[in-house]
């Protein structure tokens, strides 16, 4: 089958087309042949060796998380899916996953994927996947968010594709949601029915913000609990989405404070993965950026890097 791979850690450019073997599903395990599949910051921190702990170091390297497409091959003792399905869901991060999306077909557990409704496109599927996952189990899970009452949601980074979608989503848990951003990220925070929109470029963030908040989710991880927790309520929750020194100082300190310190890391859960499947059949916004063939991806993660934002990739017709 054909993949976008690199020979090794470098340039985002030495990312080439190659052949590779097709992966062969064992017991419950299922092999999508992959329509497509988006971009995300992790690609492009494996590939240029800053994180590569979010992925198998195997030879040559095959990226890319997020997948949409239909079931070819199904391994002994699958349940629920079946061979012509078309499924969605994405591929776990760290060091015991060799595999990718930017290929052809890849192999995925079948307590690890959903259905997708017939009325998404595979692209808007394959896009709203990681991000969708990592929003709801940050602001839901890690976040504790009420589950009554209307409660008050932060989002930063809503221009990028972990941060737009956590508007939308926050709004599917019933919350109130205040959106912090540049740029496009104000149009689609708008878009989206965030009920306060602030310029982190024009004003002082978070300033003077009172204690409002249930759960402020630093999607864009460019700030620390410290600076917020003047705008939690009681027991509310900074949540992030890169563990580093900063948030451990952080984690230790919330301990005598009335706050709490979490990190989300998203996991690729069937019910959740239904629970996203039937928002997006229901019209959840997915805020996408541009659509490019799989044989773009080395530019693509280039543009993801400068500017961030939502980009879905055609794999299957893409090569
Ligand atoms: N832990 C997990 O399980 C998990 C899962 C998925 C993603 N992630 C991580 O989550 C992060 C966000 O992912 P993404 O896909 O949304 O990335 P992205 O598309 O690159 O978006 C990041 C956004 O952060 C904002 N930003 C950039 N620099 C900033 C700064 N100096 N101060 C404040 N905001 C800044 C920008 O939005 P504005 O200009 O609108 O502010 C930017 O669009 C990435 O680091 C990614 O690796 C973690």
């Amino acid at each position: 089958m054909k993949v976008i791979a690199a020979a090794g850690y470098g340039p985002l450019e030495r990312m080439a087309q190659v052949e590779a073997p097709l992966p062969e599903p064992a017991g419950g395990e299922v092999r999508v042949r992959v329509v497509a599949s988006a971009l995300n910051p992790a690609d492009y921190k494996v590939i240029l060796g800053t994180m590569k702990f979010l992925h198998g170091r195997r030879r040559p390297l095959v990226v890319g998380y997020d997948f949409s497409g239909t079931v070819d091959a199904i391994g002994p003792a699958v349940t629920g899916v079946a061979p012509g399905d078309d499924v969605f869901g994405f591929l776990p991060y760290g060091p015991f996953n060799q595999q990718g999306a930017f290929a052809e077909a890849l192999i995925a557990k079948c307590d690890a994927i959903a259905k997708k409704p017939a009325s998404v496109p595979h692209e808007r599927a394959a896009a709203a996947v990681t991000t969708g996952l990592t929003a709801l189990q940050a602001i839901r899970d890690v976040g504790q968010l009420p589950a009554t009452g209307r409660p008050q949601v932060l989002v930063t980074g809503v221009s990028g594709g972990v941060g737009s979608m956590a508007i939308a989503v926050a709004q599917r848990l019933g919350a109130t949601v205040t959106a912090v951003g540049s740029g496009r990220g104000l149009e689609i925070a708008r878009r989206l029915g965030a009920a306060a929109v602030i310029d982190r470029t024009k004003q002082s963030v978070p300033g003077h913000l009172s204690a409002q908040f249930d759960v402020v989710f630093d999607a864009a991880a460019a700030y620390r609990w410290r600076e917020w927790r003047g705008a939690l309520k009681p027991n509310g929750t900074y949540v992030t989405t890169l563990p580093s020194l900063a948030f451990v100082v952080d984690k230790f300190r919330s301990l005598l404070a009335g706050s709490r310190v979490g990190f989300v890391n998203v996991k690729s859960r069937a019910t959740d993965l239904r629970l996203l499947a039937s928002w997006l059949e229901d019209g959840l916004d997915v805020s996408v950026l541009s659509t490019i063939p799989v044989r773009e991806v080395p530019a693509g993660l280039r543009r993801l890097k400068e500017g961030g934002g939502r980009i879905a990739v055609r794999v299957a017709d893409g090569f």
